[in-house]
């Protein structure tokens, strides 16, 4: 790791240990919506993708870093979890199983791979690709961060096409019984390994095979299986169309032996909607591709559905390089949601480059986390504007906190907050130093246990708090299809929204594209507001009653009852 990064661990260490407290891995379970340790709080899975089912069948990056330093840097940038993939044949066909890595990369003629691993992993070069997996899935551990075997496809390579063979039940790759045998012995072989907490049973189910009837029967006894070869794992399914569709189990639940230890994936890209981001009206495009992905899946965090379970959110990622377009509307969207509905999730990818991707040597992940020679994060500021994500905002055991709610700004990663405790400007500050808000049914946006209020300026004004609360422009809605604007009415009836384009200052402005227009990016006005039990930031706790006296003292106000 480089100092830089060495620092950035210790301050996010610092950070964890003061908003959440660590649970050694240990067995964990689905309760309703939530995943639970043992003793029933909550465990949110924060995890990112790595991959090792492509045609060497290693793990990415042994060329550029040594192991364990790879391992320490994941748990370092926040991550408590991988999900790490594996090819069914790697575990089915002893001819490719016991390959060295050094044998596998020469096949491949991969001489810079060979001489990279020489050079930062020599240990691993002449020990077979199943014995390498293994201790990856070792040293994870030794970095205090989970893993989730994940069986990504049949024959190694990069997935997922329509016509590949290993797309669904009956594909030439992807025979029922040589599946259901790989995952026993992958469950076997890592029963009493206390960081394998889960099992993706097969990576985006699809192609023209694919229907509900086969999806039942075999992901059922694919369940049976790992479940019975390794009881202490959380099974986790995919569904259909690319794990983009798991509308069936609204009408139809699994039927399984077990309960507690099932769990759904879904993937949500900015392409799974094609280029419909970059052609129309983001607020449009958002709401509409929120309502859908909840229909396809996200009905099962409601506790009011028939069907309650975890949804594990388990690829999603933007290039990183911000020149997408399509990309960086989306992930706005999604970071939102994310927050809103606490999700579990695995970011793809950890991986700054492959050895050999479909046929392309030496490839550049542009979607990685990790930069191309692997050494620090390809982009900060996207790894910033994660890691508010990284901690869960509610669920069991964190609830003995009175809930407040944050005010996010997905753009930044920021969190709406008073400029300096005495300051009523508000600004885009960390969200580990958040203020603590409640939005009334009033429509006030309150500073909680206060009788401060946010109100609207006029146009290109810096917002600030106020004291008079009835006033019109103190009433706070949530607008556009996305929901994601914050507007008031000002003085001369025009509407204004929250903006944090001159961030960390947050003014009002006109509300940006509302709808048709396509051209324009209204992601600087999306904010959205959670509700969390998160421990208040410490220095409001230890602050809030000076404060709140101070506040008073300076501001004072005849008859107002105080909450
Ligand atoms: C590796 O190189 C040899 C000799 O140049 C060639 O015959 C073989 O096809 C190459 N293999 C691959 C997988 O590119
Ligand atoms: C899994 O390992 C435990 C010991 O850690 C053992 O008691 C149990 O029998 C094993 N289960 C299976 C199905 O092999
Ligand atoms: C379930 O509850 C949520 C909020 O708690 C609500 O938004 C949703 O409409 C409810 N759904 C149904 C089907 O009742
Ligand atoms: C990081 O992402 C931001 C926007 O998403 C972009 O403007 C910036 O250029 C990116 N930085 C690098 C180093 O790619």
């Amino acid at each position: 790791m480089t100092p830089a990064m060495t620092i950035k661990a210790l301050s996010v260490l610092l950070l964890l240990s003061l908003t959440y407290k660590w649970v050694a891995s240990s067995p964990l379970y689905a309760s309703s919506r939530w995943i639970v340790d043992e003793n029933g709080y909550r465990v949110k899975l924060a995890c990112v993708n790595w991959v090792s089912h492509v045609d060497t069948m290693v793990v990415e990056g042994l060329d550029r870093q040594p192991l364990d330093a790879i391992t320490a840097s994941i748990s370092a940038m926040g991550f408590n979890c991988v999900r790490l993939t594996w090819a069914l044949y790697m575990f089915t066909d002893p001819s490719l199983g016991s390959i060295t890595v050094r044998q596998s990369v020469r096949k491949l003629n991969l001489t810079d791979a060979e001489s990279g691993i020489e050079t930062y992993n020599p240990d691993l070069l002449d020990l077979s690709v199943i014995a390498v997996y293994k201790v990856v899935v070792s040293s994870l551990g030794s970095s205090n961060v989970k893993v989730i075997l994940d069986n990504h496809i049949s024959s190694p390579g990069w997935c997922c096409s329509n016509s590949d063979g290993n797309g669904f039940f009956g594909d030439k790759d992807f025979k029922p019984d040589v599946w259901i045998k790989g995952l026993t012995t992958v469950a076997s072989t890592f029963n009493g390994t206390s960081q394998v907490v889960g099992m993706s049973l097969r990576n985006e189910l699809r192609g023209p095979k694919q229907n509900q009837n086969d999806w039942y029967k075999y992901m059922q006894m694919g369940a049976e299986a790992v479940h019975k070869a390794n009881p202490d794992v959380l099974v986790i399914l995919s569904g259909l169309s690319f794990d983009t569709n798991l509308d069936f189990l609204s009408r139809n639940p699994v039927s399984l032996s077990f309960k507690e230890k099932i769990v759904f994936e879904m993937h949500w890209y900015g392409f799974s909607d094609g280029q419909a981001w970059a052609n129309g009206n983001a607020n449009q495009v958002c709401g509409s591709v929120m309502s859908s992905v909840f229909s396809r899946g996200g009905f099962l965090l409601t506790p009011n559905m028939s069907y309650t379970a975890p949804l594990f959110i388990s690829e999603f990622g933007i290039d990183q390089r911000g020149t997408n377009a399509n990309d960086n509307r989306y992930i706005n969207c999604f970071l939102a949601f994310a927050a809103e509905n606490d999700l579990d999730w695995a970011h793809w990818a950890l991986q700054g480059s492959y050895y050999i991707r479909s046929g392309k040597v030496a490839l550049d992940e542009t979607y990685g986390l990790l930069a191309g020679d692997w050494s620090q994060p390809r982009n900060e500021s996207f790894l910033a504007r994660l890691s508010v994500l990284q901690q869960p905002f509610q669920g069991p055991g964190l609830s003995e906190h009175s809930p407040y709610q944050m005010i996010y700004h997905p753009a930044t990663g920021m969190c709406l907050q008073r400029d300096t405790l005495l300051s009523l400007d508000l600004i885009l500050g960390p969200c580990t130093e958040t203020d603590a808000w409640t939005y009334t049914e009033d429509k006030n946006i309150m500073l909680k246990g206060t009788f401060f209020c946010i109100e609207a300026g006029g146009l290109g004004e810096q917002a600030r708090m106020g004291i008079f609360c009835d006033d019109d422009n103190t009433k706070w809605d949530m607008i556009s299809d996305s929901k994601l604007h914050l507007s008031a009415t000002v003085g001369n009836g025009s509407t204004v929204c929250l903006d944090g384009s001159s961030s960390p200052s947050v003014v009002t402005n006109e509300c940006k594209c509302l709808s048709k227009d396509s051209s324009c990016e209204p992601g600087d006005q999306w904010f959205k507001i959670i509700t969390t039990t998160r421990e208040m930031p410490l220095i409001s706790n230890v602050l809030a009653q000076k404060q709140k006296e101070d506040m008073e003292e300076a501001f004072p106000r005849e008859g107002t009852a105080v909450e």
